[in-house]
């Protein structure tokens, strides 16, 4: 039976979110909203304000006190698919693709084993507190038609399309423009601004889709208000290199992608590492955004993104797990190896700065800011209850931090999907920790 929301349910704990954009080195950002041993009040799935005070007997209570809650995470780049090779050893973007990545993604041709990985991959976003995503499935359109249907069910906010690529992968694992074009605007129709889901035209990366099936691209991404992009982007030197050999006429490898018109508003790029100040100028201009990936960056070894000068040039910047090439789903995991990739560039990033990144910048780098990403009245009730500490040595640590600042970065060094204790979505409880005895 589908569970609906209680008319009006009020939860308790300490409330933290944001109200505006924290510097990224600032310590005791104003930006930060910090309301300790609230009861959020949720009415018909939506935030409906937070008091000090218990609500009255009309609202159903669930006490957490002494837990943090948080908006649900928003994980801006991630492969539903890349489960089955998260974590294959030895290889580095090109290799990897081609070695785990793409027999792997052959597998979603059959609908009913795309139903699976849907759904596994679903529950397992919110048995990791992210509630919404920005997904690729796989190039068949089953892969895509399954993720939507199984985000729907939970109710999640969810952005997808199906992956475009006609060339240089496999076969089985490619289509072609007209195929291609055909099923996107059936998938356009049945899926974009259906309740929580919205459409993301997915040229996978510039290598794999010929200059006809990026001007497609570019073409459908007018076919309706609101759609989204989303694709990879100079990620890994030796790709930079075979982008720069496939299309000698562009600038850049970003370039590629701006000539067939595929740089927009809701534009979302993973990774960004080998970029110029021209590129970065340009993202900025056409409002499009990174999606930071620090663990897959890490684990293939990719480089080191520039943090400071993507947002000293005006450029949106949201966190991604970027799963099966990052090695978890767990944003805490996420966050902390960003700020450790940062701290080797000399940038030492607040725990406001990453966690902003992961909701409320995150959201409004999406346009749905509105929605999602923040503890605010009218936004649509997606929220996660962690404990602050899941180990005696976390437990230590929080005993001994002298500012929030210090316990919500100890938290996010320390922690990860085990302290999560409950997601719920859209005001309902999609997800609770199982006792451990
Ligand atoms: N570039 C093209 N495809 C992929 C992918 O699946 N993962 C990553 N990390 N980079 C890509
Ligand atoms: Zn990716």
């Amino acid at each position: 039976m589908k569970p609906t929301a209680p008319a009006r349910t009020a939860i308790r704990g300490d409330l933290l979110d944001f109200v505006d954009v924290p510097a990224r080195a600032d310590a005791s950002s104003p930006a930060v909203r910090f309301r300790a041993d609230h009861w959020l009040l949720i009415e018909d799935g939506v935030i409906a304000g937070a008091t000090a005070d218990a609500p009255d007997a009309g609202w159903q209570r669930v006490d957490h006190a002494g837990k943090l809650i948080l908006p649900g995470f928003i994980d801006t780049h991630v492969h539903s698919a890349q489960l089955d090779v998260i974590g294959s050893w030895g290889a580095q973007l090109l290799d990897w693709l081609e070695t785990y990545t793409f027999p792997a993604e052959m597998r979603q041709a059959d609908a009913a084993q795309a139903a699976m990985t849907a759904a596994l991959f679903l529950d397992a976003l919110l048995a990791h507190g992210s509630t919404s995503a920005v997904v690729f499935p796989t190039v068949h359109k089953v892969s895509v038609d399954a993720l939507f249907e199984a985000a729907e069910v939970r109710g999640m906010r969810l952005v997808a399309g199906k992956v475009l690529m006609d060339r240089h992968a496999p076969e089985g694992l490619r289509d072609d423009v007209e195929q291609a074009q055909r099923e996107c605007l059936e998938l356009i129709d049945r899926w974009h601004g259906r309740g929580r889901l919205a459409y993301a035209v997915t040229p996978r990366f510039a290598p794999t889709s010929s200059d006809a099936q990026l001007a497609m691209a570019g073409e459908l991404l007018q076919a309706r208000e609101g759609l989204y992009m989303q694709t990879h982007v100079a990620e890994n030197p030796a790709e930079v290199r075979w982008v720069a050999e496939l299309f000698p006429e562009a600038r850049s490898y970003l370039d590629v992608y701006a000539r067939h018109g595929l740089l927009n508003e809701r534009a979302v790029l993973a990774h960004g590492i080998w970029l110029d100040d021209s590129d970065r100028a340009l993202l900025r201009e056409r409002g499009a955004h990174i999606a930071f990936c620090p663990s897959s960056n890490l684990f293939l070894g990719s480089g080191l993104f520039g943090w400071a000068a993507a947002e000293e040039a005006g450029v949106g910047i949201s966190l991604a797990s970027d799963v099966g090439g990052g090695t978890g789903l767990s944003m805490q995991r996420t966050l902390a190896d960003a700020y450790k990739v940062q701290a080797m560039a000399g940038t030492k990033l607040s725990a406001w700065a990453l966690l902003h990144a992961a909701t409320r910048g995150a959201a409004r780098a999406l346009h749905l800011g509105h929605e999602i990403g923040a503890l605010e009245s009218g936004a649509t009730a997606d929220v996660c209850i962690w404990d602050w500490a899941g180990s005696a040595v976390a437990r230590q640590r929080q005993k001994m931090a002298r500012d929030l600042h210090e316990k919500v970065f100890a938290w996010i060094m320390l922690g990860d999907e085990r302290d999560l204790v409950e997601s719920w979505v859209a005001g309902v409880c999609r997800h609770r920790r199982r006792a451990t005895h």
